[in-house]
């Protein structure tokens, strides 16, 4: 089968590489074959690629990733081909959506295994491109904006509002009736108040962070936590709740083992572990059947244009989410 692998760490431009011969996986007795339609690009793929951080060489491989490692994306939507003895409550066509983190990726690829409790069925009225978003991005998304207990009214201060999990972030919170405040960079202001912002901090203004005011915010949901969480104390209400998704790995750690700023009731929390996410998939999936939102997709791509897509992702040129088609056609193919 064709898949995007990737031999090496380093940039993905160099190390990651389409090939055609790759096996196609065998399911267990537990597992379905999913045939791929659509997955996404992940910032897990640039980080995983680029193996900056020791913990990512420890899981995949210290010195290059391991074979079995090897093929990169993380979220999957597809239909089953073939199906374990002992699976349940599906069968052989059956639309489905899945997060295969724990199966160390392969969803840039034809086909890819799932473990039955890790798949979500597709509503129909959901595109294979909308579902291929939301197993990591929108999932993350609403188990961050759960984490915080969001009420109709609450103002909402999304930081990285622009990426895969804010674009997810900003319309669930509108969604829950909160008030959003967008922080985001120059470029991205229209799509993220096309999301539905209510109000648009242009992080690239010297000061307009520093120029938010205090005691405002009952959540802080920091996709892009790329400062010390502290920093958010002052403009937090006294009971306010700070969410960390995602941005500087040691940063996450550090709250999560040592950081403990909470102040009187403000929580600061970090969102590391990964809980009820084929629920959260399924919720995401309805929203979107419902009309309630609808996943910021600034592209669809083919296989072949995903060493560029991640590079675009490094280079923080992309807005929502960028999509990969298995059905589209690259040109070494057509
Ligand atoms: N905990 C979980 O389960 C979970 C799940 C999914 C993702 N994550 C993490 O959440 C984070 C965001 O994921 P994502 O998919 O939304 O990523 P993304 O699509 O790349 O978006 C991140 C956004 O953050 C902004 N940003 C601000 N400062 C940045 C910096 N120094 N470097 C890079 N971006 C910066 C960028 O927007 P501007 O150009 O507008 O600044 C960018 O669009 C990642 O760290 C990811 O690993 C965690």
């Amino acid at each position: 089968m064709r898949a995007i692998i990737f031999r090496n760490y380093g940039n993905p431009q160099e190390v990651v590489e389409l090939v055609d011969d790759m096996e196609i996986p065998k399911p267990n007795k537990n597992q379905v074959l999913v045939k791929i339609e659509c997955s996404s690009i992940n910032a897990a793929d640039r980080y995983i690629v680029r193996a900056n951080y020791f913990i990512i060489r420890m899981v995949f491989g210290l010195f290059r990733p391991s074979k079995k490692k090897s093929i990169l994306g993380m979220d999957i939507a597809g239909t089953i081909q073939l199906i374990g003895k002992n699976v349940k409550g599906f069968k052989i066509g059956d639309p489905v959506v899945a997060d295969i983190r724990k199966s160390y990726g392969g969803g840039f690829a034809e086909y890819a295994i799932v473990d039955a409790k890790h798949l979500v069925r597709k509503p129909d009225t959901v595109s294979f491109e909308q579902a291929a978003t939301v197993p990591i991005s929108g999932q993350a998304a609403l188990m961050g904006m759960t984490l915080c207990t969001i009420n109709p009214g609450d103002k909402v201060l999304i930081n990285g509002a622009s990426g895969g999990v804010g674009s997810f972030g900003v319309q669930i919170a509108k969604a829950q009736g909160a008030h959003v405040t967008a922080i985001c960079s120059t470029k991205k202001i229209n799509a993220v108040r096309s999301w539905g912002a209510d109000e648009i901090v242009d992080y690239k203004k010297k000061g307009s962070i520093k120029a938010l005011n205090g005691n405002e915010f009952d959540v802080v949901f920091d996709t892009a936590s790329f400062e010390c969480p502290g920093r958010y104390k002052q403009i937090l209400k006294k009971d306010g709740k700070y969410v960390l998704v995602g941005g500087d790995f040691y940063n996450m750690l550090k709250l999560k083992l040592f950081g403990r700023f909470d102040r009187g009731s403000q929580k600061f929390m970090a969102l590391t572990q990964e809980v009820e996410v084929t629920k959260n998939i399924k919720t995401v999936l309805e929203m979107i059947a419902d009309k309630k939102i609808n996943p910021a997709i600034q592209k669809v791509i083919s296989l072949k244009e995903i060493p560029d897509a991640i590079h675009s992702l490094e280079q923080r040129t992309v807005i929502g989410k960028i999509v990969v088609n298995l059905n589209k056609k690259d040109v070494a193919n057509s």
